[in-house]
C-alpha cells in the first residue's frame, strides 16, 4: 500500500464516523511565537482544543504536514524523520475513550488487515495526579488485544504535550506493530528500541491544560487527539522494516545511488540523512522560509549543509541538492497529502537549495585552506582547532579527520567533544528560551497584539493602498514584527498617519466579534486572508466595528479582545525591508 491508499482509507473510515476533514495547515506555526515549527496534527488546532469551536463542527480528521527538529540527530535510522506526514482523527469534547480505542481498532484490524497479535499497546500507568488508565485497558481487552500485549508504562512514555510548555496534554495509548511477527515476544522496551516494535497510532485523551506556573488545570471538554505517522505505517504495510525502501523515499534514495554510484544497501546512513534532509528543506522553501542564521532559516541551512556534507562522505562532488530537490516535487504523488505549493514555487525552492549549496561548497573549501595552514605551521591540530573549524566554517569532524589522516596525524577527539557538549548545551539553554512561554501562549498581552496586528492590517491598506497583503507576522509579548507587500520605505508622515487611525479605533472603543462562514462568503464579504493559505471551507472571521460598518474583517483563528479600548497606545517602533516588494514593521502598546 502507498502512502496515498493509506490517506485515503483514513481520512473515509473516519468521514463514516462523520469526521470533517481539514487542510494541512502551514509549516509555519500561525499565531504562535513559541515553536519554530508545527509538529504534530494537533498544534495548528490548539485554541479549539482549549475550547474554542471549530467552524468545522467536533470531529476533524487530516494529513499535517510535521517537522521534528528534537528528532534530528535520529535521523540515519530506519524510522526517524524531520519531515513527516501524521494522519490525524479529533473529538473537540465530543467522543472518548469508548469510541476512539475501539475505532483505531477497527481501522487497523478491517480497513489495513493488520493482525491482531501482531499489534501492542501502551497505557498510561498512573502517577501522583492521574490513576492507572484502567478504561483503556479494559477496552483493548474488550478488543481482543491480549493481556501480555497492554504494556503499562509512566509518564515518560505515556503522557502526551504539551507540544511546548503550556497547552492541551493528556495520558495516551499508543499503538505498536510487531515486525517481526511469530518470533516470541521479547522485553517490550528492548523491541521498541530495537527497532522491532514500531509506535504507529497515538490515542492520546486530553483532559488538562498545562499553564505557564505547570499547573494542570482540567479542560471544560475532553478531547481526543491522534496521530498516525504516515512513513511508518506505509512501511509495515508493505511488510518493510525500514521507512526508506518505501516509494515515499525511494525515487530519491534510486537518485543518490546515481549520484554516487554506490550502493543503499552498503552504506544506509548518509543516503538516508540526505532523503530526509532534502525533503525538509523543499517543504520549508515551499512555505516561505529562507536561509539565513537565525531560527527556521538556521534549521533549512543546516539541513542543506548537513545534505552537502553527507553527499560528501559519498564523494559526491557535483551539486546534488536542486537535482535531488526536483525529484522529489515531480514525486509529489508519493506523499499523502496534496501539496501544490511544491509546484507552485518550484523554481525558486530549485534556486534556493542551490544557492546555498554553492555558498557552502566555498565554505569547505575555505576550512580545507586553514586546515592546511594550520597542519603547515604547527604540523598538529588540536581539538579546540577542530571544534573552532567545525564551528564557524561548519566543517564536519569527519572530513578533519580524513585531512588529518592524509598527513599522518590525529586528532585530539576527546577535547573535541568536551568543547562540542558545552556549546550543546549552551545552545540548548537559548532554544529552551524560546519556548519559555510555551505552545500557543495565549497570554494577555499577546491577545492585545493580535488584535492590534488586525488594526495595524487595515490601517497599513487605508494609507498605503490594497496592494497591501500581509506576508507574515510575529508576534511576542513585547512586540508585533509585521510583513506585508509594498513596495517602498514607509514615510514619516505615512506612520504617522498609520498610528493614528489604528489609535483612533482603540479610542472609539470598537466591539470585536467573530462568525464562522464559507470561505467563500468570507472572502466576497472582503474578508482579509492570507494569499497561497489553504483555508478549510468553513472559516472564522473577526470583525472589528459593527458587522455592517466594520474597521477591520479578517479570516483568523483568534483570540482576540473583546474592545479595541483596552489597547491602549500604539506606536510603530521600526520600519525596514523584508526582501523585494516587502516592507517590516516593529509596532508596540503602552
Ligand atoms: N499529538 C499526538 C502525537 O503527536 C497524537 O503523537
Amino acid at each position: 500500500m502507498n502512502a496515498r491508499e493509506l490517506k485515503e482509507l483514513f481520512i473515509t473510515f473516519f468521514v463514516g464516523k462523520n469526521h470533517v476533514e481539514i487542510p494541512s495547515a502551514s509549516l509555519i506555526p500561525e499565531n504562535d511565537p513559541t515553536t519554530l515549527f508545527i509538529s504534530a496534527g494537533m498544534h495548528p488546532l490548539v485554541p479549539y482544543l482549549l475550547g474554542q469551536p471549530h467552524p468545522a463542527g467536533k470531529r476533524l480528521v487530516n494529513v499535517q504536514k510535521c517537522i521534528r527538529t528534537g528528532d534530528i540527530d535520529s535521523v540515519g535510522d530506519t524510522f526517524h524523520h524531520t519531515f513527516f506526514e501524521m494522519l490525524g482523527n479529533w473529538s473537540l469534547g465530543d467522543y472518548f475513550k469508548q469510541e476512539s480505542i475501539p475505532w483505531s481498532f477497527e481501522f487497523l484490524t478491517q480497513k489495513l488487515n493488520l493482525n491482531p497479535k501482531n499489534l501492542h499497546v501502551t497505557i498510561f500507568a498512573g502517577d501522583a495526579n492521574t490513576p492507572l488508565d484502567e478504561e483503556s485497558r479494559k477496552l483493548w481487552l474488550e478488543q481482543g488485544i491480549s493481556p501480555e500485549h497492554i504494556h503499562p508504562l509512566g509518564v515518560e512514555d505515556n503522557w502526551w504535550g504539551p507540544a511546548g510548555t503550556t497547552g492541551p496534554c493528556g495520558p495516551d495509548t499508543e499503538i505498536f506493530f510487531d515486525t517481526q511477527f511469530g518470533q516470541p515476544d521479547i522485553d517490550f522496551k528492548t523491541g521498541c528500541q530495537s527497532g522491532r516494535y514500531i509506535e504507529i497510532w497515538n490515542n492520546v485523551f486530553m483532559q488538562f491544560n498545562k499553564t505557564a506556573e505547570a499547573k494542570l488545570l482540567p479542560l471544560t471538554a475532553p478531547n481526543v487527539d491522534t496521530g498516525m505517522g504516515v512513513e511508518r505505517t506505509t512501511a509495515v504495510l508493505s511488510g518493510l522494516s525500514d521507512n526508506y525502501l518505501t516509494p515515499i523515499f525511494q525515487p530519491i534514495i534510486k537518485a543518490i545511488e546515481a549520484l554516487s554510484s554506490q550502493k543503499y544497501s552498503d552504506n544506509p546512513i548518509p543516503f538516508r540523512i540526505i532523503a530526509d534532509h532534502l525533503r525538509a528543506a523543499v517543504f520549508l522553501l515551499a512555505d516561505g522560509v529562507e536561509v539565513s542564521n537565525k531560527d527556521r532559516g538556521y534549521v533549512l541551512r543546516r539541513l542543506i549543509r548537513c545534505s552537502v556534507r553527507q553527499g560528501k562522505m559519498l564523494s559526491i562532488n557535483q551539486n546534488f541538492c536542486a537535482h535531488l530537490g526536483q525529484i522529489i516535487i515531480n514525486n509529489a504523488s508519493n506523499f499523502a497529502g496534496d501539496y501544490p505549493e511544491l509546484s507552485q514555487h518550484q523554481s525558486s525552492i530549485l534556486t534556493a537549495l542551490e544557492a546555498e549549496e554553492i555558498k557552502f561548497r566555498r565554505t569547505l573549501d575555505k576550512g580545507l585552506n586553514k586546515i592546511t595552514q594550520l597542519i603547515n605551521r604547527q604540523k598538529s591540530l588540536s581539538g579546540t582547532d577542530a571544534f573552532d573549524l567545525y564551528q564557524s566554517f561548519g566543517f564536519p569532524l569527519e572530513l578533519i579527520q580524513e585531512e588529518l589522516q592524509k598527513h599522518n596525524l590525529s586528532l585530539d577527539l576527546d577535547e573535541f567533544n568536551r568543547l562540542k557538549a558545552e556549546h550543546q548545551k549552551q545552545s540548548q539553554t537559548l532554544s529552551a528560551g524560546t519556548f519559555k512561554s510555551g505552545l500557543a501562549d495565549h497570554s494577555a498581552v499577546i491577545i492585545k497584539y493580535h488584535t492590534a496586528a488586525h488594526l495595524m492590517h487595515a490601517s497599513l491598506r487605508r494609507v498605503l493602498g490594497d496592494h497591501v497583503h500581509q506576508a507574515g507576522s510575529n508576534i511576542t509579548a513585547d512586540r508585533i514584527r509585521f510583513d506585508f507587500t509594498h513596495p517602498n520605505k514607509i514615510t514619516p508622515d505615512q506612520i504617522q498617519q498609520i498610528e493614528s487611525l489604528v489609535n483612533d479605533q482603540i479610542k472609539a472603543a470598537l466591539p470585536v466579534t467573530h462568525q464562522i462562514i464559507s470561505f467563500d462568503d468570507a472572502k466576497s464579504q472582503g474578508a482579509l486572508f492570507l494569499a497561497g493559505h489553504s483555508y478549510p471551507e468553513m472559516v472564522t472571521v473577526y470583525i472589528i466595528g459593527s458587522p455592517h460598518n466594520f474597521y477591520s474583517k479578517e479570516i483568523c483563528t483568534g483570540p482576540h479582545v473583546e474592545n479595541t479600548r483596552v489597547l491602549g497606545n500604539f506606536k510603530i517602533t521600526r520600519e525596514e525591508s523584508a526582501g523585494s516588494g516587502k516592507r517590516r514593521i516593529y509596532a508596540i502598546l503602552n
